[in-house]
């Protein structure tokens, strides 16, 4: 692996982008950012606030000023959120920037880990559990085209350190 490096993490929500990033960073010895959470730092908003305000649209374009925004960071691993590798060219500029990593979970998993945490995830939080279902099948259908341009897939299931594994293995 070389010396300056972007790893993207991507993957549907709750596909463990966040905590497999902060411990995969601490094992490379590499900064971690959450690309929400930069959002938000950018924006001064919470992430539901902005969808509230400028709607999906907005915030994607948002979501990808604040992509472009870690052109010159090196020795980073950025945690994305679930919609950013479908926007327009985001998954091209993120393999052209740096190493890509599909964290590929099954429904099943993701289901337990969001439903819990819906108020925080706009495109779910007012949906049952049915719903909730219906719109993970639909749309891991649609975004799988993007995820699997990733440089690399890995298996998402299980506890954090055995994923932080699974990608040190295969870089
Ligand atoms: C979204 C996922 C969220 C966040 C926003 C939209 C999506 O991030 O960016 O609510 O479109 O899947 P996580 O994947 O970190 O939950």
């Amino acid at each position: 692996m070389s010396a300056d490096t972007k790893i993207f993490l991507i993957g549907f929500m709750g596909a463990g982008k966040s905590s497999v990033g902060k411990k995969l960073a601490q094992s490379l010895h590499y900064r971690f950012i959450d690309l929400d959470v930069l959002i938000e730092k950018q924006q001064k908003k919470s992430i539901p606030s902005i969808f509230e305000l400028v709607g999906e649209d907005g915030f994607r374009k948002i979501e990808q000023q604040a992509l472009h925004s870690l052109k010159d960071e090196s020795n980073i691993v950025i945690a994305t959120g679930g919609g950013c590798p479908t926007f327009e060219k985001n998954m091209q500029w993120m393999n052209a920037h740096g190493k890509t990593i599909y964290l590929k979970c099954s429904i099943g998993v993701l289901f337990h880990r969001i439903a819990p945490q819906k108020k925080q995830r706009p495109l779910i939080a007012n949906m049952d559990d049915v719903d909730i279902m219906d719109f993970m099948v639909t749309m891991l259908k649609e975004r799988s085209k993007f995820y699997e341009k990733a440089s690399f897939t890995v298996d998402g299931d299980g506890k954090v350190e055995m994923v932080c594994k699974r990608i040190l293995d295969v870089m």
